[in-house]
Formats: C-alpha cells, structure tokens, sequence
C-alpha cells in the first residue's frame, strides 16, 4: 500500500533530534524522501542513516545548516534538490528558547531567538519557493508554539518570535494562493513535548519533577510525545489536508481552551 506522503520530497529544519527527527521519520515512514538539514551535522547524519537502514538507501540525507544564514539556505536547498529529485515539502522546525523576562533578557538573546525562530521561516521559505513551483502540489509545515498564541510572564523573545511565525504562515499562504500555486502554508503549535528542548527544566528539578511541573499545567495532565507533533505534521505535508491554508493546528493538550 502506499503510504500517506509517497511522492513527496520534504526539507526539515533542525531533523538531528527531537521534533524534527520524529517528523522525518514519520515521513519517511509513510513514503516520503526526507532530507534532515542541522547545525549539528552529525546528528542529522545519524537520523538520516537510521532512516535509510530502515527504508532503504536514498530515502534520507542530511546537510548542513545554520537556518539564520541566508547563503547556507541557498546551498542546502539546492542539495536536497539535487539528491531528493525535488522538494515539495518544506518543514520549518529549527527553534530554540532563551530565558529572562522583559527587564533581564539582553539585547543579545533577543536577537538571537528572533534570528533563529523567526529569519528561519522567512529565508528557508523564500528560497524554498523556487524548487517548490516545479513540485505542487506542495505543503510548508510551520512549527510555531502554543507559546506563539498565549504568553508567558518570562519568555517575551519566544512569546514574539513564535506570534510571528504564526502570522508569517498566514501570509504565506496568502501569497502563494494569489499566485495560483498550489502550495499551502499552515503552523503546528505544540505545548511541551517531550524531546530535548526541556532538559534545561529537567536538570533544574530533576526529570520526573520537572515533567510532572510541565504536565500540571496541561489539562490532558500530561506532556506530549513528540508522535503527536509528527502526526500533525503528517497529516499537513499530506494531500488529505488540501483545502487547509492559512490555518493553525494547535496541540496543546487543551491549555488554549482554558
Ligand atoms: N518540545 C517542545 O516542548 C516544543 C513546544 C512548542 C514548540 N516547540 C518548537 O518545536 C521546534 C523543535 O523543538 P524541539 O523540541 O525538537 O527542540 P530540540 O532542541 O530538541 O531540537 C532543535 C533542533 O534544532 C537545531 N537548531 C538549533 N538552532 C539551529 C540553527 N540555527 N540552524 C539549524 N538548526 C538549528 C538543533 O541543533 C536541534 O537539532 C522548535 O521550533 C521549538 O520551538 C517545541
């Protein structure tokens, strides 16, 4: 039987663990190539070889990628094209947080979240753009946070870099519709998920404590597996989600609905 994505050729940001990883596999898994772009390297190198020993040689490859340097964008996108035939799917994932509320964050940290947050989607899309038109119907998953749609006292560099890749997605949805492209944009916006983006909070309270801390805010009562994300992730970079632009998916186990 084919599988969900048979036929399509994703590029994912920030694949060498976590979320990105359990996309790719999810992808590759129901028949799509995959190609794992990282600043850590050797780490996507070792998602991509898992993946290949489990689907066959070719079905995945990694490069390297600082997603805030518009020049490696350029070079990584035409590599994947090049090795996947193609690029359909665009999967900007690559996010990090940094702590401090509005008086004690620096300028610095600021800058740094909202460079690798927020300059990612609209570089990785831009030039993605190109190779997509060549390989509709196409999809551009956009991972956001429910930290995008409710803020916190103390994150306001994250609060705002991911507002604004909530309201980009829109815009770029926009934009290729107007174009009659059949690309669509939408954004994916988790609440805690279980990957290595908690571990700072892990080692701080040890890792059950820190988890169930995380869980209790959650009205499903616990944290979520990165699975749930890939599903969502799936099920966008899929035709099944055709009619679906300029919308978010938010899986947040219920905290937005409070
Ligand atoms: N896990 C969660 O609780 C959670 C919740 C909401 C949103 N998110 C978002 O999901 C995305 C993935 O998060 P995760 O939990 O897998 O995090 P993670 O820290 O486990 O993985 C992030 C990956 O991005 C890569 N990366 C960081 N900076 C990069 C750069 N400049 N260029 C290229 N790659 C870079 C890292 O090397 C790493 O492989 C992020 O955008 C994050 O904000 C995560």
């Amino acid at each position: 039987m084919p599988g969900r994505v048979a036929g399509k050729k994703a590029f994912i940001t920030g694949g060498a663990q976590g979320l990105g990883a359990a996309m790719a596999r999810k992808l590759a898994a129901e028949g799509a190539k995959v190609s794992l772009a990282d600043i850590n390297l050797d780490g996507a190198k070792a998602v991509a070889a898992e993946i290949n020993a489990e689907h066959g040689e070719g079905a995945a490859f990694a490069f390297p990628l600082d997603v805030t340097k518009e020049e490696q964008w350029v070079f990584a996108l035409e590599e994947a094209d090049e090795a996947m035939g193609g690029i359909s799917v665009l999967v900007n994932n690559a996010g990090i947080s940094r702590g401090g509320d509005i008086e004690s964050l620096t300028l610095e940290d600021w800058k740094t979240v909202m460079s690798v947050n927020v300059d990612s989607v609209f570089l990785g899309t831009k030039h993605a753009l190109k190779y997509m038109r060549a390989h509709q119907p196409g999809s551009i998953v956009n991972i956001s946070s429910i930290a995008g749609l409710i803020a916190a006292h103390n994150s306001p560099s994250y609060n705002a870099s991911k507002a604004a890749v909530w309201l980009l997605s829109k815009g770029i949805a926009l934009h290729c519709a107007k174009q009659g492209l059949d690309i669509r944009s939408n954004s994916i916006h988790p609440t805690f998920i279980d990957t290595p983006i908690l571990d700072p909070l892990r080692q701080r309270f040890g890792k059950e404590e820190a988890e169930a801390k995380l869980g209790r805010q959650v009205p499903l009562g616990h944290i979520g597996e990165p699975d749930d994300i890939a599903n969502a992730c799936l099920y966008l970079a899929s035709d099944e989600s055709k009619f679906m632009t300029g919308a978010e998916l938010k899986l947040d186990g219920g905290i937005s609905a409070m």
